[in-house]
């Protein structure tokens, strides 16, 4: 085993963040845990799902527990999951499961397939032993309840229709890399509140909202319709071949700027170089390198 730095970074989405205390809490636990894996020794593999399931099953990020809800008032999840190796495993409006992410995983580790979507994503779930459950909190039917009263930015037609006028975005998400250089992105999300049942986001989909390469792995978070048109995490991918993890996070989202779309990425590199960077109002992002954590309320931007 050599001593390279190991390093995890998560983000628990873009957006407005109105909790913020929360937020940082729920993901420096995360973090810490995930990083504590690592310097134990385990892989990136394992502390990245450590990570992601932490956040998933705390009911103040949007993915897992807590998701938001659909116009039909239904949770439907994405996940994605890739290794430097480019394995890929992903689950697509998957519903009744607690954690998506560890059946993105089962999708690659244990199928031909790098997606699985919907009942057939369900009924994997439950071959792989995975039990039904309710992701749906009090919370996000309140939610979907106000933003049927107030207001929207991301689906114009769809909340003329229904008169909605506002959604929040979320997602989490964690990249790390392990004493072997080994390094695993994935990124989970419930949805943007208020969408079409059956929309496909980009959490789950390879090179939009998760990618890994020997140039290091990212996770995005954000406007997932234009995240899927830049094809963003690929995007920083391909730039950080040549160019360190914060400078490839930043060109791309300039790019993202530029064309005014809302979204955020965390990256790491082939050398444990840590970037982010987010074009919305705020994201909630964290990491810890070097033994010394990170989160994103202990500066502004
Ligand atoms: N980025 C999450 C989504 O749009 O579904």
């Amino acid at each position: 085993m050599d001593n390279r730095t190991v390093a995890i970074i998560c983000h628990g989405g873009a957006g407005t963040i109105t909790e913020k205390e929360d937020y940082a809490r729920g993901l420096s636990e995360a973090i810490e845990e995930g990083y504590r894996l690592l310097r134990q020794g385990a892989p990136a593999l394992e502390a990245v799902l450590r990570a992601v399931v932490m956040l998933e099953d705390n009911p103040v990020f949007n993915a897992g527990t807590g998701s938001s809800l659909t116009i039909d008032e239904v949770a439907e999840m994405d996940a994605g999951i890739m290794t430097q190796h480019g394995r890929f495993g992903g689950v697509i409006c998957i519903r009744n499961v607690k954690n998506p992410v560890l059946v993105a995983e089962k999708v690659m580790t244990e199928t031909d397939h790098l997606i699985l979507a919907g009942d057939g994503a369900i009924r994997f779930a439950r071959s792989m032993g995975f039990e039904d459950y309710n992701p749906v909190t009090e919370k996000a039917k309140r939610r979907l309840m106000e933003l049927r009263q107030n207001g929207s930015k991301f689906f114009p037609r769809l909340n003329q229709r229904l008169g909605i006028t506002e959604q929040k975005s979320g997602t989490v998400g964690a990249v790390a890399i392990d004493r072997n250089g080994n390094i695993v992105a994935a990124t989970s999300s419930g949805g943007i509140a208020g969408r079409m049942t059956g929309r496909v986001g980009d959490s789950g989909i390879p090179g939009a909202g998760v990618f890994a390469s020997p140039a290091g792995g990212v996770s995005c978070t954000g406007h997932g319709e234009e995240i899927l048109r830049m094809l963003l995490a690929r995007d920083i991918g391909e730039r950080r071949k040549t160019l360190p993890a914060q400078t490839a996070v930043t060109l791309a989202l300039s790019e993202a700027k530029r064309k005014k779309v809302l979204c955020g990425a965390i990256a790491i590199d082939a050398r444990g170089g840590i970037g982010y960077g987010y074009t919305s109002p705020d994201m909630a992002y964290g990491y810890k390198a070097a033994d010394r954590l990170f989160l994103f309320t202990d500066s502004r931007k």
